[in-house]
């Protein structure tokens, strides 16, 4: 995960880079750091924290210089700690670096580099690269090369990389050689952004937006020279690249968070909105189906298609899980959903007319990621349900479909998972009138779905009541959250908003499913969160709804408006519109989302930066 921040040219380098990281904190927040070259020295300054804690430390302790880099870290080896924060200076102060992946073979690095007398600060698997740099770069010299000349720079981070196992994106500088940065990637993404005169860099465009439109992205095995005198670019068995410049995307990000407490509080109540963005345009009532600007395939192909794989990680794998269902019921189309994180290493059978579609909000899951260029490289057609515009996964895709959600900043997704549904809803429209789907169900479908918006301001109503339930169970430490047929992804959906930001426990399962095992949990010290608006199988839920009271479990229902019947069976009931079973999930998810929103505050949690966590998982 981590965030990656750098800059060369003739601007004060602290500002760029702390708004950098700044916007980069959603990859991590373990701690922050910065390194300049000031006056042929490096100077680090670096926390533990978030990049406020960083920020007050430069108040303190300023630096001043037009050439640095900075870094934002989710911790994978060694704690969050002072000195497992990034910068990392190399050797005896000839180099320092920052470092987004994993290294896998630095136990075997960090031994072989100690046995030279390197000594090491930290617990993480980034100080073998510093000091493997600063190791090779020793060696040149003791060659005959000169430290301060990038060639030797570069030939040293060269060598370097080459006894790398596993992942990295990793910006250098060398105390030696003034004003030039050497970034190199291997799965780990980088971005440059070109100015006048000065380079941008990024693990991400974030940091660069505002500052430039001109954009290259780093190839695996590249290997950039950022100086005053221009930029090259070097493939690692190829030699020179021409870059290809690419105009950076902009969206405006509108993340005030206004008269809202909190990012996941206001992401919530932007759901009516943010489903009417998923809609706009693509609503075809002329021809009862739905339209879409950027799938990048032809009908045909589209027709010949007999399976579908969704592949996904978090609660956009649960979306997918509501697409499963969407999809065979309009358009029977065999529908899979894959977890990106068993895909990428699994080889299940895939016929020819398979089409994969990843679904992310950032677009930047390295697990999803890799599952996508696996089924690329594999032949596969490769489209992404995506919300950031212009992230990897949109950018590497052959097609896709933009959520139009906005910027989701709380680390608990709430608007993209509402808002993946919704295009999934879509998807399974348009794939379904191309085969079974009547014009006249394609067209009530439509009707429904328009509808949808307002049914979502009504939905929003039920926050005060779900504030009230959540005082009398933010005490329990264990919930089971139950649901079916749509309302079961939905189940899954809601035990993980609870767990990630209220840390109690929380499982999802199908309701009937629990009499197979969890229902042994049950005792008056673990709720159930039941799903059960009405449709098809409400009866049914309701008996597994009695199963559970008659094992003195409380029950917490979440029921359809005018239900008289289930106040006399839940200990509490939170009521939500009544709509068609497969539009249930975009109204029940709600309830669910103000549920763990208000445990967490009763709880004392941090909602929008819950611990362990980040936004974006950018390591497998
Ligand atoms: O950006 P993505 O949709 O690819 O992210 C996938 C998961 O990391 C994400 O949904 C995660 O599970 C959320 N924090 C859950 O609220």
């Amino acid at each position: 995960m981590c965030g990656i921040v750098g800059y060369v040219g003739h601007r004060d380098v602290a500002g760029f880079l702390l708004e950098g990281l700044h916007r980069l904190e959603y990859r991590g927040y373990d701690s922050a750091g910065i390194a300049v070259l000031q006056n042929d020295e490096i100077k680090v300054r670096k926390k533990a924290g978030r990049v406020q804690e960083l920020s007050s430390e430069l108040d303190s302790n300023p630096v001043q210089s037009s050439i640095g880099i900075g870094h934002t870290r989710w911790a994978t080896h060694g704690e969050a700690t002072n000195e497992n924060s990034h910068p990392h200076i190399g050797g005896n102060g000839e180099v320092v670096l920052v470092h987004n992946g994993v290294i896998e073979n630095y136990i075997d690095l960090r031994n072989q580099l100690q046995g030279l007398g390197f000594v090491f600060k930290s617990q993480t698997d980034s100080e073998v690269i510093a000091h493997l740099l600063a190791h090779h770069l020793q060696e040149q010299v003791k060659l005959g090369e000169d430290a301060s000349t990038k060639e030797t720079c570069l030939k040293a981070l060269e060598l370097t990389t080459r006894k790398l196992n596993g992942t990295y994106g990793i910006v250098a500088m060398f105390k030696e050689c003034s004003n030039t940065i050497i970034c190199a990637r291997a799965g780990s993404p980088l971005v440059i952004g070109i100015g006048k005169d000065e380079y941008f860099l990024g693990s991400d465009s974030s940091p660069l937006i505002g500052y430039t439109e001109d954009v290259v992205y780093l190839s695996d095995y590249e290997i950039a020279i950022l100086s005053s005198d221009g930029m090259e670019i070097i493939h690692r068995d190829s030699g020179h690249q021409s870059p290809s410049i690419q105009t950076l995307k902009q969206v405006s990000a509108d993340s005030d968070l206004g008269d809202f407490e909190h990012y996941m509080l206001k992401e919530i109540y932007e759901q009516p909105q943010s489903i009417e963005n998923a809609m706009r345009g693509r609503l075809d009532e002329d021809e009862a189906t739905a339209k879409f600007g950027g799938l990048n395939i032809d009908p045909q192909q589209l027709r010949k298609i007999d399976r579908i794989v969704l592949t996904a990680c978090g609660t956009s794998w649960h979306a997918g899980l509501v697409g499963e269902y969407l999809l065979e019921e309009f358009a029977r189309i065999p529908t899979e959903v894959e977890y990106a994180s068993e895909l990428r290493y699994r080889n299940p059978p895939m016929t020819d007319n398979t089409m994969v579609f990843t679904i992310t909000q950032s677009g930047e899951t390295a697990d999803t990621l890799a599952a996508m260029r696996e089924c690329k490289r594999k032949g596969h057609p490769t489209l992404a349900i995506c919300n950031v515009v212009g992230s990897t996964i949109a950018r590497e895709a052959d097609g896709g479909i933009y959520l139009h959600a906005g910027p989701e900043i709380g680390v608990a997704s709430t608007k993209a998972f509402t808002s993946q549904v919704t295009v999934l809803t879509l998807l399974a429209l348009y794939l379904g009138r191309m085969r079974h789907l009547s014009q006249p169900a394609g067209s009530r479908i439509i009707q429904q779905l328009k509808e949808i918006p307002d049914i979502i301001r009504k939905t929003l109503k039920c926050h005060e009541a779900v504030k009230d339930i959540s005082e009398r169970y933010c005490h329990y430490e264990n919930f089971l959250y139950l649901g079916r047929l749509y309302n079961f992804p939905v189940a899954l959906e809601g035990a993980l908003k609870l767990k990630e930001i209220s840390y109690s426990h929380a499982e999802g399962y199908p309701a009937a499913e629990m009499k197979q095992g969890p229902i042994a949990l049950v005792d008056e010290k673990t709720p159930s969160v039941f799903i059960v608006p009405r449709g098809n199988i409400y009866p049914k839920v309701l008996s597994n709804l009695e199963e559970i009271k008659a094992r003195k479990g409380p029950v917490i229902a979440i029921a359809c408006e005018g239900d008289t019947r289930i106040e006399q069976l839940a200990d509490d009931v939170i009521y939500v519109p009544d709509v068609e079973d497969y539009l249930q999930p975009l109204v029940t998810s709600i309830p669910l989302q103000f549920l763990s929103y208000h445990i967490a505050l009763l709880r004392g949690c941090n909602v929008d930066r819950p611990r362990n966590l980040a936004k974006s998982v950018t390591v497998e």
